[in-house]
This record gives structure tokens, sequence and C-alpha cells, in this order.
């Protein structure tokens, strides 16, 4: 049958370092405590006239070039964000500008973290079907904007960044052979942007507050630690796998914890689980995407590789897909 390809990745991350050291300084938390809970020990912060355009088209460009395809070739623009440069128009219509991506339809699209594997199985569909010949998927957030740094749970965790694939397509044994997406909304309330519609309901006058992220991480842990696993194990029967056919896992950065108990369930050894978190934090839908093209970069995907791609997040939300390198 007709798939996606992976045929293009490239990543970016913002020059400015915030150590866990930094933290120590502005808010009641030791390197110790954020090493132990989380295995983050630094996060790149966009600077204040950096976008998330800006990153996002540095990483799609690798991508395109990698790929080794002109921009007009695209047929469509995804772009998994929770941090829009503009509410209005869509991100991914100045990327596509950007890029003189002239042919390619482009819209966002917000799952969070889970933005990038919900975006790559969206792309995976139109390519699937035939409505589109090559898709950029990117994932790219500047969340670390709406990060409160005086709420010593929330702060540490985060940081800002973009990555981005191409997808092309292929009637090889490669691609996006499977992909889960989910979402529980009752959840929603435990990680969620507050202030925001006090924000747009402000009747001429705006409110004081500024939005912030909040969150209750623990019941985001427990979620997570369910979900990362099931989605991965029921993307890779989907797939029509085993568990033994997996060669690498790549899972959304969040928290190390996290990652070893998804790794445990699926019974695979740290060597086959990418990890990237102590250097970046949680870059929300950008976190795969980076992992992807750090690995990719690395030499660390053969072709007939098999890859679980498994992500998380506000929603709450969570998506799986299984690709053949
Ligand atoms: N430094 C020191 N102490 C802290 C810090 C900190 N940075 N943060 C919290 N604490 C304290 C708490 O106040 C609490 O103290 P108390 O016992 O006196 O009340 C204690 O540490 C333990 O807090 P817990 O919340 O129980 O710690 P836990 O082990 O659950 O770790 C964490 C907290 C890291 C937030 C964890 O719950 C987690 O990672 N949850 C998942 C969050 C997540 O992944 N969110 C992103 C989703 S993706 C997206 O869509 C953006």
């Amino acid at each position: 049958g007709r798939r996606a390809a992976i045929t293009g990745w490239g990543a970016y991350v913002p020059e400015q370092v915030l150590t866990n050291q930094d933290l120590e300084r502005m808010v009641d938390t030791s390197d110790e405590w954020i090493v132990t809970r989380t295995g983050i020990r630094e996060r790149r912060i966009a600077s204040p006239a950096e976008t998330t355009l800006q990153m996002a088209t540095i990483a799609a460009r690798r991508a395109v070039a990698i790929a080794g395809i002109d921009p007009r070739q695209l047929d469509l623009v995804v772009f998994a964000t929770v941090t829009p440069d503009l509410l209005m128009p869509a991100t991914a219509s100045l990327l596509q500008a950007e890029l003189g991506a002239t042919r390619a339809g482009a819209f966002d699209l917000a799952a969070a973290c889970s933005g990038f594997v919900y975006g790559l199985t969206v792309g995976a569909q139109f390519i699937a079907t035939g409505a589109a010949d090559a898709v950029l998927v990117v994932g790219a957030d500047a969340l670390t904007r709406w990060v409160d740094f005086t709420d010593r749970s929330t702060c540490v965790l985060f940081g800002d960044g973009a990555g981005a694939v191409v997808l092309q397509a292929t009637t090889a044994e490669e691609g996006v052979l499977s992909s889960v997406l989910g979402s529980d909304g009752t959840g929603a309330m435990h990680l969620y942007l507050d202030g925001f519609r006090e924000l747009l309901s402000a009747n001429g006058t705006l409110p004081s507050k500024r939005p912030y992220m909040r969150m209750q991480g623990s019941e985001v842990f427990r979620f997570s630690v369910r979900v990362m696993g099931e989605a991965a194990i029921e993307a890779i029967a989907r797939a029509g796998l085993r568990l033994d056919d997996i060669d690498l896992l790549i899972p959304h950065q969040a928290n190390l914890r996290i990652i070893d108990a998804a790794a445990k369930r699926l019974g695979l050894p740290a060597e086959k689980v990418w990890v990237n978190l102590d250097r970046y934090g949680n870059t929300s839908a950008a976190s795969v995407p980076i992992c992807l093209a750090e690995a990719a970069d690395a030499g660390a995907l053969r072709p007939g590789m098999n890859l679980v791609l498994v992500a998380f997040g506000a929603g709450l939300s969570w998506a799986a897909s299984v690709v053949r390198w």
C-alpha cells in the first residue's frame, strides 16, 4: 500500500540555557530535587524576541533540505502548537509563507504535548489516501512564555524548542505503520492555561492577571504512566508487530520516571529509549520531533528499524505511532 515515509527532519532549540542552579536562585527548589524527581538538568528559553514561528522555521528549513525537495512540492503544512505567535491567523500560514510553500494548505493543530504525534497521524493519513504527496509536520512551542516563574511545581519542568519532519509517499516497507489517538477531557483542568477565559471575556478593560499554566502534577503523572504504555502497546498491535520487534522508543520528554515506567511496561532496556530531557526539559509539541532529529543525526536510526513514538499532554490527550525507518 501507500505509506508516509519520513524523508526529512530538523530541530531547533534557543541559545539561552536555564540550569537547575539558576532556578535555585529563583524559587525554593534544589538541583537534587529536580534531578531525582524529573531527570531534568537544564532547559532552553526563547529570548523575548524569539517566536514559535522563528524556531519552527529553522527546524522546517532543515527538514526540507534533508528531504531534498523544493518547498513548492509541499501539499500541506500541519503545525502542532499550543503557543502560536498569533491566535489568528494560524502559525502554519506564517510558516507556509516563510518557506515559500506556495502550493501547501496550512493549519494549526492543538493537542499540547501530544500535538506532534497527532500531526504525524494527520499527515500520514493525507498521504495514505492520496490526498497529498508531501506533508510538513511541525511541533513547536514556547511554553515558558506561559510559565509562572514563581511556581516551583511547574517552572522547573518546561523548555522551548521546535522540531519538524517531511512526510512523502512511498510504496516501500517503511513509514508510518499505525497510530492511536486518545483524549480524556474530564481531566482538562489538570493542566491548563489559567486566566485565559478572563482575558477573552474582558470587556474593554484587560484583567490585571496574566494567564499562566496551572497543573495538578500528581494527577498528570498517574495518567501519563498509564496511557504511555497502553497507547504504545495498542499502536504496536495495530501495526501487526510484537513488543520484541521494537528497536527504539521515542517518548515525550516530560519526566524520566514517566519514561522509565513506559519502557518497563514495554520491556525495553534503557539503550532502546531516547532521552534528552536532561538538556531540554519538556518542550511540549517539540519534544518528540527534537528526539527524532537527534537520533537521526546521531546515526542511531537504521533502515528497517521499528520506532514507537508516544506522547501525552494537556487535554488530557495522548497519541502513539509506530514508524518503520
Ligand atoms: N522543588 C522542590 N520541591 C518541590 C518542587 C520543586 N521544584 N515542586 C514541588 N515540590 C514539592 C511539593 O510542594 C511537595 O511538597 P509537600 O510534600 O511538602 O507538599 C513535594 O515536592 C512532592 O510533590 P509532588 O507533586 O508529590 O512530587 P512528584 O513526585 O509528583 O513530582 C512532578 C512532581 C515532577 C510535577 C510530577 O508529578 C510530574 O512530573 N508530573 C507530570 C507532569 C507533566 O508531565 N506535565 C506535562 C504534561 S505535557 C503538556 O501537555 C504540557
